[in-house]
């Protein structure tokens, strides 16, 4: 992998932005060996793949045509406990890992790459964030996925993005103040459209912050019959002109269900991937990034998703390294918000069929 600009840091919270890594070109007979060889030692480590929609559309392609998921981080923790395989080999970014160590604790999970982490985890080291609920101790502790085992076991809610709005509707129902971490965006959002009592962590994405109003409203403008689909970890003035906010999941259902010929996306780049395979028929637009000069460089393309490819993926396999290990202490305290999450979600789904 070749590294072709300095770490930028970002004020925040110093979160350190790596470059985008660069894999060197496979033509299409490399490809295929390499894909054979990873399929063939699937087979022979009874592992199955678990990949995000951010990452590359070969391994995302790998991964159904091996029966493993391609999915939005909540299909993602779900998935793996309904798997005969015992070893899960996460490819998307460490808390992803984690969560599906956490949940599955018998089985063994490797990742292509352990640096693979999310701004919004590195922006909420643990020891600040336990002595900022320590602060507002008659405060309900609920923490993004996008946070490391130790943040979540500190919590009393993990929630993604896609379980987010009735989970906090529903501790605001019951009159709890909630403490909300890391992403700053999606709590404004979130409170927003419930009315929470909420108290934020300065915490951001890197790659949905760089996402520009002015600039999509001269889009919108260019394509006025298209229609805005945001991921909730952008700024407010983005979210403002949406027509659709939601999780990666909800996004790809939006392109695939709506009327519209075009569509202006304000999330990561990798989700074309899926939507394009789901709708080739649509006219898909990327929302406009800083460009030049952003804290992001890699605008628009998640540089720690970038750290998966068929070449690391194939190596994890061969060596059977990179796996991740949680102290059962964490792991105890950790799944407990999880897996309410996860009851959360399954009981809303039997009230909806
Ligand atoms: P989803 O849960 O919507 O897939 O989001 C995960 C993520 O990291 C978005 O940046
Ligand atoms: Fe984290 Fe943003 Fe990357 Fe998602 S896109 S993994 S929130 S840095």
């Amino acid at each position: 992998m070749t590294q072709t600009t300095t770490p930028i840091v970002i004020r925040q919270h110093a979160v350190v932005v790596p470059p985008h890594p660069r894999w060197p070109t496979l033509n299409a007979d490399e490809k295929q060996a390499i894909k054979a060889r990873i399929k063939s030692l699937l087979k022979a480590r009874n592992a199955v793949l678990v990949a995000h929609y951010y990452t590359d559309g070969d391994l995302q392609e790998l991964a159904e045509e091996t029966g493993g998921c391609v999915s939005d981080s909540l299909e993602m923790a779900r998935f793996g406990a309904r798997q005969e395989a015992t070893t899960l080999v996460v490819c998307g970014v460490r808390f992803m890992g984690e969560t599906a160590k956490i949940l599955n604790p018998e089985k063994r999970i490797l990742m292509p790459d352990l640096n693979a982490t999310c701004s919004l985890d590195e922006g909420c080291p643990a020891d600040e964030f336990s002595a900022f609920c320590d602060q507002h101790p008659d405060h309900t502790v609920v923490v993004y996925a996008n946070t490391s085992a130790k943040v979540k076991a500190r919590s009393d809610w993990v929630v993604t993005s896609g379980i987010a709005l009735p989970i906090i509707r529903h501790l605001a129902a019951r009159g709890e103040k909630i403490i909300w971490a890391p992403d700053k965006h999606l709590g404004h959002y979130v409170q927003k459209m419930t009315g929470a009592d909420m108290l934020f962590w300065n915490g951001a994405c890197v790659v949905h912050e760089e996402f520009k109003s002015v600039a999509l409203e001269r889009i919108r403008r260019l394509h006025p019959d298209a229609a805005v689909l945001v991921h909730p970890e952008s700024p407010e003035a983005v979210i403002a002109q949406a027509d659709v906010v939601g999780s990666t999941t909800a996004l790809i259902k939006a392109v695939v269900e709506m009327d519209n010929r075009e569509f202006i996306v304000a999330t990561d780049g990798g989700i074309f991937h899926k939507m394009r395979q789901l709708a080739p028929d649509k006219q898909l637009i990327e929302a406009p990034t800083a460009g030049e000069g952003a804290t992001c460089e890699s605008c628009a393309h998640c540089p720690w998703m970038g750290m998966n490819a068929l070449q690391n993926l194939l190596q994890v396999l061969e060596h059977e390294n990179n796996e991740i290990l949680i102290d059962p202490d964490i792991r105890e305290q950790a799944v407990k918000p999880i897996q309410r999450m996860l009851d959360f979600a399954r009981s809303q789904e039997k009230q909806e069929a």
